[in-house]
């Protein structure tokens, strides 16, 4: 696969030396612009909310309220997160999606009186018994579903996700005088225009058949964003459009205007951002090339959880010029202390070498897209502390995450006896 020699981003090489420079690597670095121009894209849907799992720093979540973006959350802990970013529960600026409740997060949801769009009947008696009259959606599974890999698949048989027989919910809705909101359809990560029209579709149909008396529908989150050098960006419009004809059918249905939502995490987030790391150790072993970075899987887990492909430049230490021309297969992995910790490989976990010009210890190497799953998803495995991250914003960097320090990860354990 050959690495072109120019990645388009809105970061420059002199902003990543200065940065790094600053805040030292590996670092997770945002662009707020960007942002701001993936949320203007989305403007024609009535409410754009925003999937905090993929990118859940509470400055980001701060940046996207003054956008007008409300928030979904799926623990206690995003509910904290958004709170402190300043959103309102009561005005379903927070809405908790989730398959299950525990108890602490049951209370701070009768608490807040926080709208809950349940996955599960289950959860409407939890809810419906403690809180009667509680505003609820229900999140439908539609019998199908589809995702980037298997494990991002949130529809079908196989999968843990939603209400497989909405019309079971209707009785425990009407028992505790629940007050439905809204139908969503979340089918998975990485949708594509086929797999929309039919869930479009099922969406229709699902109204029809409940028959409720609801005011807002979510078309779930799932907008692929290019990765790969050749793939294009999704349309928009097309996607607006289909949803929309959709909202239009189950508005005429009921007489009344239905109001259209879009729950999107990685479109939002994903191309804002990229991991800078730096390159410690170059082997070879019998005809391969090893490139060894100083991030590892517990700070970028996609390329191992899945065999995401994330695009990688390459910035020299010492201002040579990279040659094109003159490219290796390259691996690239990290310092874990496990085989698997490999950022070029496939879904079955082979390694996928990468053309790339000669790489010198010193370097730094660039994940691109890596705004959304990046840093939302790393752990401290191996006892490596989570990293920085930055946030620029009219052009000034400011850091948005320190270092979390050896002491602090240790500490968890050393407070208990
Ligand atoms: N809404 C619901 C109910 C979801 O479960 C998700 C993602 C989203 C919205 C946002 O999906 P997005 O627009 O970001 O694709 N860690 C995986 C993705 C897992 C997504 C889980 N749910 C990855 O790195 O690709």
């Amino acid at each position: 696969m050959n690495q072109p020699k120019k990645i388009q981003t809105s970061f420059n090489n002199r902003q990543i030396l200065s940065l790094v420079k600053q805040y030292g690597s590996p670092i997770w670095v945002y662009n707020a612009k960007t942002i701001n121009q993936k949320i203007n894209t989305l403007r024609k849907f009535d409410i754009i909310r925003f999937a905090q799992k993929s990118c859940s720093n509470i400055h980001i979540l701060r940046l996207l309220n003054k956008l007008n973006v409300q928030i979904d959350a799926v623990s206690l802990g995003e509910i904290e997160r958004a709170l402190l970013a300043g959103y309102k529960p009561e005005k379903d600026e927070i809405i908790f999606t989730a398959d299950i409740f525990d108890k602490e997060t049951l209370k701070k949801i009768i608490d807040l009186n926080i709208t809950v769009n349940a996955g599960s009947i289950d959860m409407l008696e939890q809810l419906g018994k403690k809180s009667p009259g509680h505003r609820v959606w229900i999140r439908i599974n539609p019998k199908f579903g589809h995702g980037h890999n298997n494990k991002t698949n949130t529809g079908g048989e196989n999968s843990k996700h939603g209400i497989w027989n909405p019309e079971l919910a209707l009785p425990v809705i009407k028992k505790y005088k629940l007050h439905l909101v809204g139908l969503h359809m979340h089918i998975g990560s990485g949708v594509d225009y086929y797999h929309l029209k039919k869930v479009c579709s099922a969406m229709e149909s699902c109204a029809i058949l409940l028959n409720q008396n609801i005011q807002t529908i979510s078309a779930g989150g799932g907008l692929p964003v290019p990765y790969k050098e050749k793939e294009s960006p999704i349309d928009i419009n097309n996607y607006f459009s289909l949803w929309n004809k959709t909202r239009k059918k189950i508005s005429n249905y009921f007489g009344n205007n239905i109001k259209l939502e879009i729950e999107p995490g990685r479109f939002i987030t994903a191309e804002s951002g990229i991991l800078i790391t730096k390159v410690y150790v170059s082997k070879t072993t019998k005809n391969k090339k090893f490139i060894l970075i100083d991030a590892g899987f517990n700070d970028l887990m996609r390329p191992v959880m899945y065999g995401s492909y994330h695009q990688i430049s390459i910035i020299t230490a010492d201002n040579r010029i990279l040659d094109y021309t003159r490219t290796m297969k390259t691996i690239i992995g990290g310092p874990i202390c496990e085989s698997g910790d490999i950022f070029t490989q496939n879904q079955q976990g082979e390694i996928e070498e990468r053309d790339l010009p000669e790489i010198k210890i010193g370097d730094y190497i660039i994940f691109h897209n890596t705004g959304a799953y990046g840093s939302s998803m790393s752990s401290n495995y191996n006892t490596r502390p989570l990293i920085p991250e930055i946030l620029i914003e009219n052009n000034l960097p400011k850091i948005i995450r320190r270092k979390q320090t050896i002491t602090e990860l240790l500490q968890l354990e050393i407070d208990t006896y």
